[in-house]
């Protein structure tokens, strides 16, 4: 099937518009354990199918590891028949996992499961038919009874049901390091990108001289999709990927220019950073600012570090009242060797108690409405209460808003400007990509 008809039949920009609002009345702060007695186990054997279960991802290093670890431990407890296999490649948002994957797809030598993210990425294996529906089990964990329905609708094509949800992160956030903000006598956070850029020479004139850290080139896209976010507004930013909203008008330029100025305030990155250098930055003191994913919650907790003392938070400036979405999922891959071992990890990772351990380890929140938020940290519980109230967007570096052909054009036109810094270039290369994959 052609990919523009497969993205009209998921609708993943319109669903995402909604998102938060559907999910706004189903969260509650019953027991966090509330929705394991209504889960029913997919598998057909008590304690699992047995054998070995063979589980790609990209949490291969650091406090991401440990939120695999995390998962791994529920699934020894819960499916003590079956034996993990940990198949992670290392490298953040799938940088480097992503090619050796689309490798093993190709060679049928598929994972028993895969990582994914909900939304326009799901479509490229879908329409290749690598995976299959996963439906049983997500009736059998609950349904829409425990899942946002949106959110359910990101994952569905055509009437079919393609991966089950562990978790929702937010993009959109700025990590700051206190002691360097208090140095330059900064004590709120900056309303819109002019009054961050502001901030970052009060830094500078305060001595500090890397007040942003960014990382490689899915960080610098992550980066920039923010700062579109700032300069757009919720709307039109999802229009870009809607066909509502031009890659070549005004509002992209400024975006563009903006995200250019940024980038005299950071440090100079090389392309196969990963995430935790730039953020590590910020634990360490050497930068005043980081934007990256809520993941940063889990390297603040893994260097013990605390919230208020040693760093704190706000949205992008210029999205507050935005959560820009992405969820991590999981698939069953067609010609997958333990198909019952697999959905054994799906009831797990889809389960209330794999999703409570989960995402306490990860810094995400659960995808499931039916984990109490009273145990999570403070950061995580404004998350759950930002997903219900504010506007959703798309994230584009993580597989919502793009498919990863169009995400593998924005990222070499990102990459690009990083060398030369020509804003008329990038507008260019965005709209040249936008005509190429939109359909
Ligand atoms: C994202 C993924 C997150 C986190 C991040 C950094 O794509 O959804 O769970 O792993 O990459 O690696």
């Amino acid at each position: 099937m052609h990919r523009r008809s497969l993205f009209i039949s998921l609708g993943a920009a319109a669903v995402v518009a909604g998102l938060g609002a559907c999910s706004s009345g189903t969260q509650t702060t019953g027991d966090p354990g509330a929705g394991s007695s209504q889960e029913q186990n997919a598998s057909s054997k008590p304690g699992g199918a047995g054998g070995e279960v063979g589980v790609f991802t990209w949490w291969a290093d650091g406090s991401e590891k440990l939120g695999l670890e995390a998962l791994q431990g529920e699934f020894k407890t819960q499916f003590p028949n079956d034996t993990f296999v940990n198949l992670a490649v290392a490298g953040g948002a799938g940088s480097n996992a992503k090619a050796k994957l689309a490798a093993d797809l190709a060679n049928n030598n598929p994972p028993d499961s895969f990582q994914g993210h909900a939304g326009a990425e799901l479509l490229d294996y879908i329409s290749k038919g690598q995976i299959v529906p996963v439906d049983d089990v997500i009736e059998a964990l609950g349904g829409a009874g425990v899942f946002p329905e949106s959110l359910l609708s990101l994952l569905t094509v055509k009437d079919s049901i393609y991966s089950v949800p562990s978790n929702i992160h937010r993009a959109n956030v700025v990590w700051t390091n206190t002691q360097l903000l208090e140095k330059a006598e900064i004590t709120d956070p900056p309303g819109d990108i002019d009054a961050w850029i502001s901030d970052m020479d009060k830094l500078r004139n305060a001595g500090v001289s890397t007040p942003l850290s960014v990382s490689g080139s899915w960080t610098q896209v992550q980066l920039l999709e923010t700062v579109l976010l700032a300069d757009l507004g919720t709307d039109a930013y999802n229009g870009l990927f809607s066909g509502g909203t031009p890659w070549d008008g005004p509002e992209v330029t400024k975006a563009v220019e903006h995200y250019g100025k940024l980038l005299s305030y950071a440090n100079k990155a090389s392309d196969g950073d990963d995430w935790p250098v730039a953020t590590d930055m910020v634990i360490d003191g050497k930068a005043a600012y980081n934007v990256m994913g809520d993941w940063a919650v889990a390297q603040f907790a893994d260097k013990k570090k605390e919230q208020g003392k040693d760093w704190d938070w706000f949205p992008v400036p210029g999205t507050d009242g935005t959560f820009d979405f992405l969820a991590d999922s999981f698939t069953l891959p067609k010609g997958a060797k333990n198909p019952g071992g697999a959905k054994d990890w799906l009831m797990l990772v889809g389960g209330a108690e794999g999703q409570k351990a989960f995402n306490l380890a990860k810094g995400s929140i659960p995808a499931r409405t039916d984990v109490a938020p009273d145990e999570f940290p403070d950061y995580q519980q404004k998350a759950m209460e930002s997903f219900k109230s504010d506007q959703i967007a798309s994230s584009i570096a993580h597989g919502a808003a793009v498919s990863q052909a169009w995400l593998s054009d924005i990222t070499t036109a990102v990459s690009k400007f990083y060398g030369g810094k020509d804003a008329a270039g990038l507008v260019k290369d965005l709209t040249a990509a936008a005509e190429k994959h939109a359909g």
